[in-house]
């Protein structure tokens, strides 16, 4: 199932040397590895819907009609972070959103996008966001230096190190510190769901959608519940980002009453 990076792999590619020639050899090898570790990939399509479809021979039929999640995950792009694994999900059951540290931003129309359509028109119950320890957008962030055209996206992250500076400050140990920007990460990125407008008004109309915090331990592959706690922390949020006045809004709770 995995990728055998090293299978098949010519000796050359461990030997040593500097001659044009010996260069066009390993460039070489490395072609027929990188085809390999290519074409692998479309070997376990094959397996894999071969798979599926003895075990239900209507799987992609029923695939293709629809969508119909309960859940928005909004996670970190990194590969040890399976969004569908570690949640025991199968294709359909999560509408999911990656990007590097689990961000949403206010001036980012792919994140807008997703949650969006999620909300408004799947009508997910719940919108997860998770973060995980070991996340190397948030060590980046942790270093003061110019990452060139990374800054203005690791900068959402050192905004949140300010506003919790003085309790991150406070751990002095700096894997402890680093586990807990994790966590408050994770806790102002549902903030800023909670300040969309579709997120209020679904929510005031149906009751739903609740938004999440997690965090993945990728040490034990253990899945952490925050407990955001969502109503109140609405409720504050209400008090200066509400939402809700929209004439649809109105008139449709006016007809629900
Ligand atoms: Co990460």
């Amino acid at each position: 199932r995995f990728l055998n990076r090293n299978a098949g792999a010519p000796p050359n590619l461990q030997a040593g040397g500097n001659s044009e020639a010996h260069k066009h050899t390993i460039y070489q090898g490395k072609e027929s590895v990188m085809s390999q570790s290519y074409e692998v990939i479309f070997e376990n399509n094959r397996k894999w819907l071969e798979q599926k479809k003895q075990q239900y021979p209507d799987y992609f039929k029923e695939l293709a009609d629809g969508q119909n999640p309960e859940y928005l995950y909004i996670g970190c792009s990194d590969s040890r972070v399976a969004a569908e694994g570690m949640m025991g999900l199968e294709p359909g059951e999560v509408f999911v959103h990656r990007n590097v540290a689990n961000l949403v931003h206010g001036l980012d129309l792919n994140a807008a996008s997703a949650i969006e359509y999620a909300v408004s028109h799947l009508k997910v119950k719940h919108i997860i966001i998770c973060g995980h320890y070991n996340c190397g957008g948030i060590k980046a962030a942790m270093k003061p230096q110019d990452l060139g055209s990374m800054n203005p996206w690791l900068r959402s992250i050192r905004d949140v190190y300010r506003l919790h500076q003085e309790e991150l400050d406070a751990i002095e140990d700096g894997h402890l510190r680093y586990d807990r920007l994790v966590e408050l990460n994770v806790q102002e990125q549902c903030l800023n769901v909670i300040k969309m407008a579709c997120v209020q008004e679904r929510y005031l109309l149906d009751g739903y959608p609740i938004v999440h915090g997690w965090v993945f331990d990728l040490r034990t592959g253990r899945l952490i519940d925050l407990n955001i706690d969502f109503k109140n922390i609405l409720a504050d949020i209400q008090k200066i980002y509400d939402l809700t006045d929209s004439e649809w809004v109105v008139n449709a709770r006016k007809k629900a009453d």
